[in-house]
């Protein structure tokens, strides 16, 4: 007597018809978030080494760039500036004509409402020690760089973002950022905070694309431990507390358990950003012909929506979306 399951599984994965009738968890390119990276005083694109395909654009380039992104369907865009000038001040960073007000305006002029423009509000590129806050005492001191970050913001407000979205790890950087754009009748500006940023490995790519490495010692004392699942938790109820618009968890890849259970226990929308390292990998490993870069990448942005996330800031993009829609 033949023994017959009592549940078969197969009987739904059959055809491809049958498996897109069932399909659980969907990936479109209205689900992520292209980072795009403008540097002051260059002429022409410059290829970022330690993540092929990504480039540092100059202002007169970002228009096309973002053209191309509007084509492909991708709602939103993360800017970052390269100012050509530090100080201990980051002053480049919210000065009314800096490199990241200046792209603003021009997407903003160009594109009105069929892009959200977010931008990144942190110090690292702007300041001369590469840390996300400002020092004193040899210190990165919390208070002193929160009246800061909030006039990044204010200044990012003027020129036109939809989404301000600090990366700085400042405690109560979001409460002073709200209370900064409300204060100049910003009030329809939204913060999407890096909640759980990660003290990480992966953002070294990163490094050589937005030229903010610290100068000396590392982010440890305001990054969150990797080891700490329900600090991270604390990171992300403190920022609602504040009044955030949407969280983040960061990066994306190896903190899928945090995506989850952020989704889990609040009602906030949840972005993840898949960072440069996570880039760099799949990249590398595709240049040798180990893995197929486009069936790798499409697994990795499914998990991270299966994990949660609402939407993705990631690298992939437009080769995700190219993918998606063809
Ligand atoms: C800086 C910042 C970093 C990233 C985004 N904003 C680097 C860091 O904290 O060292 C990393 C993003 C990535 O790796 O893609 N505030």
């Amino acid at each position: 007597m033949p023994v017959f399951p009592i549940s078969r599984l197969r009987r739904l994965r059959r055809t491809e018809k049958l498996r897109e009738l069932v399909q659980e968890v969907s990936l479109s390119p209205k689900d992520l978030i292209c980072p795009v990276f403008v540097e002051e005083g260059i002429q022409a694109k410059k290829q970022v080494n330690s993540m092929p395909a990504i480039e540092r654009l100059p202002l007169s380039e970002v228009v096309n760039e973002v053209d191309a992104i509007v084509e492909l369907g991708i709602p939103g865009i993360m800017l970052f500036g390269i100012p050509e000038n530090k100080d201990e001040h980051g002053t480049s960073a919210y000065v009314e004509h800096g490199i990241i007000q200046k792209a603003i305006s021009e997407i903003r002029k160009n594109f009105g409402d069929k892009i959200v423009i977010m931008a990144d509000v942190c110090l690292c590129q702007y300041t001369s020690s590469g840390h996300c806050g400002l020092i004193k005492n040899g210190n990165i001191d919390n208070d002193s760089s929160l009246e800061t970050l909030s006039k990044i913001a204010i200044s990012q407000a003027k020129a036109g973002v939809d989404v301000v979205s600090p990366s700085a790890m400042m405690d109560g950087q979001v409460k002073s950022i709200r209370q900064g754009l409300d204060n100049e009748s910003f009030s329809n500006v939204a913060i999407m905070s890096h909640s759980a940023k990660h003290r990480s490995n992966f953002y070294s790519p990163f490094r050589d694309a937005a030229e903010c490495a610290p100068q000396f010692g590392d982010r440890k004392t305001y990054q969150v431990p990797y080891t700490n699942p329900r600090e991270a938790m604390r990171e992300v109820e403190t920022d609602i507390n504040e009044g955030v618009d949407i969280v983040m968890i960061k990066p994306a890849l190896t903190y899928l358990d945090l995506i989850s259970e952020t989704k889990r226990r609040f009602n906030v929308p949840v972005s993840a950003y898949s960072v440069s390292g996570e880039y760099a990998l799949v990249k590398g490993a595709a240049m040798q012909g180990w893995i197929d870069e486009e069936n790798m990448t499409n697994e990795i942005l499914y998990s991270i929506k299966r994990a949660g996330a609402d939407m993705i800031v990631t690298y992939f993009a437009k080769s995700a979306a190219t993918s998606l829609v063809k």
